[in-house]
């Protein structure tokens, strides 16, 4: 191998590339060199020919570390959250001092920073608290993955238990310790708890009682109450103060109602050695409108909004990140501020800004272009939308998408300001031929409005006189792709073949 992969930790794909390539070309004598070419297919030369990546690897790197784009990474500094991530450690300062912080509720639309917050506050929490040797622990719950109340106690019922196991076995290991010593050297036990060798044997017994009591819940089987008395008393085993971090908060609620926040909110009442507080993240701005009033009032004790981002504020996120994740001079000076631009139309979501921003470099990277561009993020940002349509459409339900399918037929056939009744007829005739059931106008309509908010088609209400009113419609996707994503769908496959038939009905 070349020198320079010994003093660089991380071999570099592109000299390591064209090492192989000077091998290839003769540069060094085969049967001196310790390079491995079992495997490698040679032409008739003896050289190597250019492979599938070679191309790819040859060009210089845009990326320094591209992990720093991706949502899972969890940055040190978040420029404009100040406000936000003060107020939290204000509230939250109390569990250091052994006191049950208020309920905080945070809300946001999407990518404006709120996990990213409560993940750092929650760090600076735990390793205070550690610090200072209070007990104090935070627990991050996904709501989006763990989306039951059963779900959700199982899993801190399951940290808490192997928590209190580690406590327990650490407990253990000194009461035995001691009970070897004192064995020999009565005194030993003087300054402890324990007057005599039997309160000692007692105690032992009781831990040894306790680890074997604590029995891990199952993900399934258990009544719900079982589930609650024994997350119940895992958390109670000893002092502590919990801050329940419940992310996605609206979409526990969404699938399963507010029982959890319910039964959490007034446990404290009930324990005797902890305290817990709960912390709801949602993107739903709206989702108290759904709880019980005692619920609402008792989460939303303390309320953070974490309002969207400007452009300028996209700018400096963007910056940040930029410097760590590409080389140097990999972008021209627009590209921050044009991903920034768009982002900032999509409701200042940071995420979207930092997927254009790694997309852009990619699709950059993909060219073998030297530098990103704007032209790179303007693809990057036809390309997230259209991947996004093709998600969207994707996962419809069938009857959208056999709604959606009369559109573009229509659309296909030239018809322009698409009316319910003319969609109504197609579907109608899809569904005979793919014996799907047929739903009501009224129904239709319905779903004409669903796609509609979803963006995929845009549709207006005209009034037609005395006849009433109707929606008038047209494709918002594009059409190529999105019959595509249709077709590939196994129950409208069939689609295809009756096409020249529902065409006939066109004619007529
Ligand atoms: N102020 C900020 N500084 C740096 N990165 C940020 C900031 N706000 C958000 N991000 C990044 O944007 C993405 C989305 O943020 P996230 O906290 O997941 O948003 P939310 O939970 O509100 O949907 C993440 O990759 C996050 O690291
Ligand atoms: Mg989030």
């Amino acid at each position: 191998m070349e020198s320079d992969s010994g003093t660089n930790p991380q071999p570099n794909p592109a000299t390591d590339a064209s090492t192989d390539i000077d091998v290839g070309s003769g540069g060094r004598d085969r049967s001196s060199t310790d390079v491995d070419f079992d495997g490698v297919v040679l032409d008739d030369d003896g050289n190597k020919n250019q492979g599938l990546f070679d191309d790819l690897l040859s060009g210089e790197p845009i990326f320094e570390n591209k992990e720093v784009l991706r949502p899972s990474y969890t940055p040190h500094e978040l420029p404009h959250r100040n406000d936000q991530i003060n107020r939290m450690a204000t509230i939250l300062v109390s569990a250091l001092r052994g006191e049950t912080p208020s309920n905080i509720l945070i809300y946001g639309k999407t990518g404006t920073g709120k996990t990213a917050s409560a993940k750092f506050v929650s760090q600076e929490l735990e390793s205070t608290s550690q610090k200072y040797d209070v007990p104090c622990e935070v627990e991050y719950i996904n709501c989006e993955v763990t989306d039951t109340q059963y779900r959700v106690l199982a899993q801190l019922a399951n940290t808490f238990i192997d928590q209190n196991q580690a406590v327990i076995a650490d407990r253990l290991d000194r009461c035995r310790e001691l009970r070897s010593t004192a064995a020999d050297d009565s005194t030993a036990l003087a300054d402890t708890e324990f007057a005599t060798l039997d309160e000692l044997d007692a105690r032992i017994d009781e831990l040894e009682a306790d680890a074997d009591e604590m029995e891990e819940v199952p993900m399934t089987g258990w009544p719900t109450d079982r589930v609650y008395s024994t997350f119940f008393e895992a958390v109670d085993y000893h002092e502590r103060v919990v801050v329940i971090m419940l992310d996605e908060i609206d979409k526990l609620v969404e699938k399963s109602g507010d029982d959890t926040l319910y039964n959490l909110s007034r446990m404290n009442s009930e324990l005797d050695r902890s305290r817990i507080s709960i912390m709801g993240i949602s993107n739903d701005l709206k989702f108290t409108d759904f709880l019980d009033p005692r619920v609402k009032s008792s989460l939303g004790e303390e309320e953070i909004v974490f309002p969207p981002y400007d452009a300028n504020q996209l700018r400096d996120i963007l910056q940040h990140r930029a410097d760590i994740a590409f080389k140097q001079d990999a972008l021209t000076d627009d590209v921050i501020p044009l991903c920034a631009a768009f982002a900032a139309q999509e409701h200042g979501d940071a995420r979207r800004a930092l997927d254009l921003l790694r997309t852009a470099g990619e699709l950059a990277e993909r060219s073998q272009a030297e530098i990103v561009a704007e032209k790179h993020v303007r693809q990057a940002q036809d390309k997230i939308e259209l991947d996004r349509v093709v998600e969207v459409v994707r996962t419809l339900p069938t009857q959208s998408k056999i709604v959606l399918f009369a559109v573009i037929l229509l659309e296909k056939n030239g018809v322009h300001n698409i009316n319910t009744g003319e969609v109504f007829n197609i579907y109608k005739r899809l569904c005979e031929e793919i014996d799907a059931d047929v739903l009501t106008q009224r129904r239709v309509t319905d779903l004409i409005s669903e796609l509609d908010m979803l963006g995929i088609v845009n549709a207006v209400v005209v009034s037609k006189g005395r006849y009433g009113r109707t929606k008038e419609m047209g494709l918002s996707v594009p059409v190529e792709e999105t019959e595509a994503v249709l077709l590939s769908d196994s129950r409208l496959g069939d689609i295809e073949n009756a096409q020249p038939f529902v065409q006939a009905r066109f004619d007529n």
